[in-house]
């Protein structure tokens, strides 16, 4: 099912919609819309029965492999409704691209591309009248994989689930803008090379909650992890991918399989080279930030990410030591990103990379 005639995704629309909720004070991923899509795989068979039905609970066996060993993969993706009342997607290719990388390392077998487009387009103009309007919100998309098989051996799954839900929601952090503070994890590792750490699987979602809830206590929304093996260089926050302005040059940490390949990253980085600002990938020892900030050079710090989209960081706790970051405010480059990447998403800004797609229907 690699190429030629897509199959049809069958349409089973609910007979009791829910109630909209309003958009204004929506908070992050806790409704869900009137539908889900869903398809089946199996062995010999490969993906079948693509459908969008009413959202409602799914049955699996308690021996289902996803509930033992955590084969699963995940991406986050959103709808936008413009002011003239289209809704359009972000990037919806690189989402579906990177799912099949995460398949392939967690060996769940991939799914068609354009039929996974599809389904999300399809879902998305099925409940498009759930696409809220207010300033800052915007339908979050979830597909995922899980894996089906009763089988509590250790190999990968024979049967997989498939699944989109669709949620409307606000700000990502209940801070909205105003610059958060992170903890540096010196204890726990996210990832180390070979591991799963670009994957987006849940596990490593799992393992990040620990240090996560340290964090809270000490007042910090999430953490910044440091690499697995030399626990010196920066990795990324929470759900984040993270940046710095350093003087006149922005740093982010490379790519090199621990982290997360970021959408929003990936096009913040085009943004900056765009506009001619210094960006720089490559691995950051967190005493290069440390020393940045003693020197008065570290300007910002922001995180990226299709939930948190461009996050300012105000504070870097370390070692004991509190280091604010441009006085604790947001600053203007962070400002600047945050105000163009949602210009083009809502269609205030001209969109000048082709990023958005339409995805037709009516509110
Ligand atoms: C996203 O930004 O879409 C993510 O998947 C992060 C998530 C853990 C909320």
């Amino acid at each position: 099912m690699r190429s030629g005639t897509l199959p049809e995704i069958e349409l089973h629309l609910t007979r009791a919609p829910k109630p909209k909720p309003s958009g204004a004070g929506l908070r992050f991923g806790r409704i869900f819309t009137d539908h889900m899509f869903i398809m089946e795989y199996e062995e010999g068979r490969g993906w079948h029965s693509p459908r969008i039905v009413p959202y409602q609970p799914i049955t699996l066996e308690p021996s289902a492999m996803v509930f033992h060993y955590a084969q699963t993969v995940f991406e986050g993706l959103k709808a936008y409704r413009t002011a003239d009342g289209r809704i359009r997607l972000f990037r919806p290719e690189m989402n579906v691209k990177r799912l099949n990388r995460s398949c392939a390392r967690l060996s769940i077998p991939p799914v068609d591309e354009r039929l996974a487009l599809e389904a999300i387009r399809k879902l998305v103009e099925t409940d498009s009248g759930w696409v809220p309007e207010e300033e800052g919100t915007s339908l979050y998309i979830r597909p995922f994989i899980i894996a089906t098989e009763p089988h509590v051996g250790v190999a990968p799954s024979s049967s997989y689930r498939f699944m989109i839900i669709l949620s409307p929601v606000g700000a990502y952090y209940p801070e909205g803008l105003k610059p958060v503070s992170i903890l540096v994890e010196t204890r726990d590792v996210r990832a180390v090379p070979g591991g799963v750490g670009e994957a987006k699987t849940g596990g490593n979602y799992a393992a990040s909650l620990r240090a996560q809830e340290e964090a809270k206590k000490l007042g910090c929304s999430q953490v910044l992890w440091l690499d697995g093996i030399h626990r010196r260089y920066v990795e990324e926050v929470g759900s984040m991918n993270v940046f710095f302005k350093i003087g006149d040059t922005v740093v982010t940490p490379e790519l090199g399989g621990s982290i997360l390949d970021g959408i929003t990253r990936d096009s913040v980085l085009r943004l900056l080279r765009h506009w001619g600002v210094k960006a720089e990938e490559r691995r950051i020892p967190i005493d290069e930030i440390r020393e940045a900030h003693r020197a008065g050079m570290l300007e910002e710090a922001f995180g990226t990410g299709t939930a948190a989209v461009v996050s300012p960081i105000g504070e870097l706790v370390h070692a004991g030591d509190r280091l604010v970051i441009g006085g604790g405010r947001i600053g203007g480059l962070t400002a600047k990103l945050y105000d163009t990447l949602t210009g083009i998403q809502y269609g205030r800004l001209e969109d000048p990379f082709g990023w958005m797609t339409d995805v037709g229907g009516k509110a």
